[in-house]
Order: C-alpha cells, then sequence, then structure tokens
C-alpha cells in the first residue's frame, strides 16, 4: 500500500501548548515533527522544548522528569539538562564527562511565548527560525472574553487542511453554504490574508436584526496565516469574534487542530448568539471536512476546473515551507503501479493449481 500522503513536514512556529496548559515547574512528554519531545517551565517560569531521550541511558525526560531551577533532571540518574540542550549538573559525578561538556548534547527547538500560546520553531535542518510568531493583540486586551477552545486530530498533511480556505467548490458539497465569496486574497511572504465582506441585514437600536429588507451592514472576515502554523480569523462589522488557530503535525501524516476564539465583551444577547452561532458553525464545518481529509490521498498534480479557487497559488505560496522541493509524483494508495497483467494470471494459475492438490 503506498501512502495516502508524500507531503514532508513543514517548518514554521507551531503552538505546541496553550500557556496556562504549563504552570512553572510542570514538565510534559509530547509528540510532534513525528519526534518524541519534553516541553517543561522552568522556576524562572521560561518554556523550553527539548528532545525527549536522555543522552546518558535514554530515559524519557518528560515521564517522571522533574524541573531544577533552570533545568530538567532525568528521572533515571538525576542529571541535569537547561533549556538549551546542555548538562548543566551530574550529581553524584566528580565532572561533565569531556563529549558533554560545554556542547549541546540534546536537541532544543526555540520557544516563544506569545498570544497565550508556547510556539516552537521546527525546522527539518535545525535552522534558526525564519520569520516571527505574529502578535495578535486582541489577546492581550481586556475587553475580551476567555478562550473558548476546540481541538481534534486529522489522519492528514498539514498543507491538506490549509488547502481548505482556497478550495471554493468543496463548500457547497461539504458545507452546503452557497455562493462562497473569496475577496481578495494577498499573499505576503510568509503570510496570507484573505479579506471577505459580506452583507448582513443591519442591527437595529433595540438589539434586533432589521428584518424589513431595508437596511443592510457589511460584515467581515479577515483571515490570515503566519507560516503553516498559525492562523487568526477577525470576525467584524455585526459582531466580534476572534479565532486563533494552531495547527501542529504530530507526524507527517497527522495533525493536532486547536481552535480557540475569543469574544469581545460588551456585545449584546443577540450578538452572543449570533457569535456562539459562528463558533458552532466553523467548529461544525471542521467535523465535516475531518472524514473528507481523513480519507483524502495527496494529488501532486490535481485535475483542476475553473470554479475550483485559488488552489494552485494557495499551493505555490505554501511549497516555501518545505525545506526540499517537492517530489511532484502522484503515490495513491493502493495504486501506485498498474499490475502486470500476466503476472497476476499466473498468480490465480498458481492458486488454481494449488487448490487442485
Ligand atoms: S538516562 Fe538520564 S540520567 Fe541516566
Ligand atoms: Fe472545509
Amino acid at each position: 500500500m503506498g501512502k495516502r500522503y508524500t507531503l514532508p513536514i513543514p517548518f514554521g512556529w507551531y503552538g505546541i501548548a496553550f500557556s496556562d496548559e504549563l504552570n512553572v515547574g510542570d514538565v510534559k512528554a509530547l509528540h510532534y515533527f513525528g519526534r518524541d519531545l519534553v516541553l517543561f517551565r522552568t522556576e524562572s517560569g521560561e518554556a523550553k522544548v527539548l528532545d525527549a531521550y536522555c543522552p546518558h541511558l535514554g530515559a524519557h525526560l518528560g515521564i517522571g522528569g522533574t524541573v531544577k531551577g533552570e533545568t530538567i533532571a532525568c528521572p533515571f540518574h538525576g542529571w541535569q539538562f537547561n533549556g538549551e540542550g546542555y548538562v548543566e549538573e551530574i550529581p553524584y559525578a566528580e565532572k561533565i564527562p569531556p563529549r558533554a561538556d560545554g556542547k549541546q548534547c540534546i536537541r532544543f527547538y526555540p520557544v516563544v511565548e506569545l498570544n497565550k500560546a508556547i510556539w516552537c520553531w521546527y525546522h527539518p535542518d535545525d535552522i534558526d527560525p525564519l520569520f516571527e510568531v505574529f502578535r495578535i493583540d486582541e489577546l492581550y486586551s481586556d475587553e475580551w472574553d476567555d478562550f473558548i477552545h476546540r481541538d481534534w486530530v486529522v489522519n492528514a498533511a498539514i498543507q491538506e487542511t490549509a488547502e481548505n480556505a482556497a478550495d471554493k467548490a468543496h463548500f457547497a458539497f461539504v458545507h452546503r453554504s452557497q455562493d462562497v465569496p473569496f475577496g481578495e486574497i494577498k499573499h505576503d511572504g510568509y503570510q496570507r490574508h484573505a479579506h471577505l465582506t459580506a452583507t448582513s441585514p443591519a442591527m437595529l437600536e433595540d438589539g434586533t436584526l432589521d428584518e424589513t429588507g431595508e437596511h443592510w451592514c457589511d460584515f467581515f472576515i479577515d483571515t490570515s496565516n503566519n507560516g503553516p502554523g498559525q492562523t487568526w480569523q477577525r470576525f467584524t462589522g455585526i459582531f466580534d469574534t476572534l479565532m486563533m488557530g494552531l495547527v501542529i503535525p504530530i507526524d507527517d501524516d497527522h495533525i493536532h487542530l486547536r481552535f480557540a476564539f475569543k469574544q469581545k465583551k460588551d456585545q449584546n444577547e443577540l450578538q452572543q448568539i449570533m457569535a456562539q452561532g459562528l463558533i458552532d458553525e466553523l467548529s461544525g464545518q471542521v467535523e465535516e471536512d475531518i472524514p473528507i481529509w481523513n480519507n483524502k490521498a495527496y494529488r501532486a498534480q490535481p485535475l483542476l476546473c475553473d470554479g475550483d479557487g485559488p488552489i494552485s497559488q494557495f499551493r505555490k505560496w505554501f511549497s516555501q515551507f518545505y525545506a526540499e522541493p517537492l517530489v511532484e509524483e502522484e503515490v495513491i494508495k493502493g495504486n501506485e503501479k498498474a499490475p502486470d497483467i500476466e503476472e497476476l494470471k499466473n498468480k490465480i494459475m498458481t492458486r488454481e493449481i494449488n487448490s487442485e492438490q
């Protein structure tokens, strides 16, 4: 059987946890980027990410490891490593062995804590960050409520789920929404922005919607991506909702998709109901997409038509996040190679002969 996906894990910043999921002194075992990792928060409050396995005799630092000061202590023999993967202390040895002394001995991942999340930079060749996490100002304002979280694990490559936004035709078939306007799309280096204006019945002074059809107002949806792992959407005009999406590769064909919604506090009851309806609608759309994502194959050379939306432009933008150029070959599950008819006949014959014996 061939793999359904041939796409490697793209490089970028990935939100591997929300800040409030990691208190001072907490240690967590994670599995992202096809690697076992340990995430911990030091006593001074810094979040750190290392590969999980101890260079001494291989214990998993995330299972039973403890924070000591600015280091993590291995559960097996107590060696202490700082957040950059250097040995700081071996409790029972007189000196640090030369192979480790002053040298990094565990792979570490650059970490930034921003937007109430812990972002980890992944690059398959361990190249330093090429861009920054984008700061979302609303997340620092007390005019907005707490996060409402939604979480999914999807059996798909990260490019495939992201492509959905550019896949115009699927909205009618998977989500039953008609006439999805696409608005203006801007590809800007590592970022991508889509600005869309829709029309809605206006909200009247008494907080109800105009049902006469006379008063209309604009409703704006601004969707942005900063690399493959950070996405956010702002809904403004009739009510205010913000969605920050974390997209984290678990391995090359599974992703963890995490949506965190925020609503503006000073909204009337109807606006709150509409904002909640939007959260349910967007989450419902993900759940409608999941059976497609979980079972589809990646088409490197898709057969596209004029109503499909800007899929090719999206792929071109996304391809910059691969360390190596993609091998654009089709590998479809169960269909890697056309069977040789003669060989097949021989197999059948052999079976017939065997069954006669
Ligand atoms: S295996 Fe980690 S200290 Fe020995
Ligand atoms: Fe979708």
